[in-house]
């Protein structure tokens, strides 16, 4: 029997995973089966990817070996309540949601030896540019972990890490596209305030942005080599950066990380 993956939770960010092991060639639609009780996300998941899908999560017990939990984590509670009696030694339990620890799963599940791997995904995951950290418990062998890390690597870059790592990830790429996203609004402003039309500067700041982010991967030179590179003496841009280091520009950056991470924590001790 081929290895079937099942969904609880037919959201956002289970359709992007969807979409992106289907492409990958991971799993074919056939061996998708997804869990969801809202009739019309159902009704959209079978007719846009194929996939078979259920009101009760028990077909997905009963089915599959891998099972993504991909609800909002003020649910996940109730879920485990629901479904710990189906949850088998054999399942690999994914679960996405942000904050929760791996304890907290045992403990709900009321089994010490389910296999449970934690991801911190982040959302460009829904356009297949996804960062995300995977950990695992003992339970989970080096194989299963493999089969979790190609899931993830079909959305975006994969990195594995203890858990303890997991809230610097939360601060940096978890929260990370936020810090981005006001970036380049701030950026777009900023051509507005200097003359430009807003549609315009907003051409102009996204492709800046994914331009250079491009060029920092291609060239895999430091950043501080590129920027280096687009200073000429007494220039605009040594102009700029100066007034952005005057400001402490790296010294915020690594606050606003810090406070994310320190927040992490607080809500996962809240658990
Ligand atoms: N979106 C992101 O970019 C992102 C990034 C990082 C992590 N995450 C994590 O990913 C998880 C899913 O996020 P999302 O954005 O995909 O959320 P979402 O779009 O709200 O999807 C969750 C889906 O699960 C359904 N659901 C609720 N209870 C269920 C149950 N007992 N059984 C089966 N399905 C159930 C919900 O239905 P109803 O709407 O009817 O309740 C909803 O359709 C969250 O835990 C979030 O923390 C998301």
């Amino acid at each position: 029997m081929r290895q079937k993956i099942g969904f609880i939770g037919g959201g956002q960010m289970a359709e992007a995973l969807i979409k992106g092991i289907i492409a990958s060639g991971l799993y074919t639609s056939e061996d998708i089966l997804v869990a969801e009780p809202n009739d019309s996300r159902r009704e959209l998941l079978e007719n846009k990817h194929s996939v078979k899908t259920y009101h009760s999560n028990q077909p997905i017990f009963e089915n599959c070996l891998v099972i993504m939990l991909a609800v909002k984590p003020q649910t996940m509670g109730v879920l485990l309540e629901d479904c710990r009696d189906r949850v088998q030694p054999h399942h690999i339990i994914i679960t996405i949601a942000a904050g929760l620890p791996i304890s907290y799963y045992i403990d709900l599940i009321g089994k010490p030896d389910t296999k449970v791997i934690r991801v911190m995904p982040n959302t460009p995951a829904l356009v297949l540019e996804g960062a995300s950290a995977l950990s695992r418990n003992s339970n989970v062998t080096d194989e299963e972990l493999r089969t979790a890390e190609k899931i993830f690597l079909a959305v975006g870059e994969v990195v594995i890490l203890d858990e303890i790592h997991l809230d610097a990830v939360t601060g940096l790429s978890g929260s990370g596209p936020a810090y981005v996203f006001s970036f380049v609004e701030a950026l777009i402003d900023a051509g507005v305030k200097s003359g430009l039309t807003r549609a315009i500067s907003e051409k102009l700041a996204l492709q800046t942005v994914s331009g250079s982010v491009k060029l920092l991967k291609e060239s895999g030179e430091h950043p501080a080599a590129l920027r280096s590179k687009v200073t000429s003496p007494g220039g605009t841009a040594i102009t700029a950066l100066h007034v952005l280091e005057k400001y402490g520009f790296h010294g915020i950056i690594m606050d606003i990380v810090e406070s994310a991470v320190n927040r992490s924590k607080e809500l996962g001790k809240a658990k």
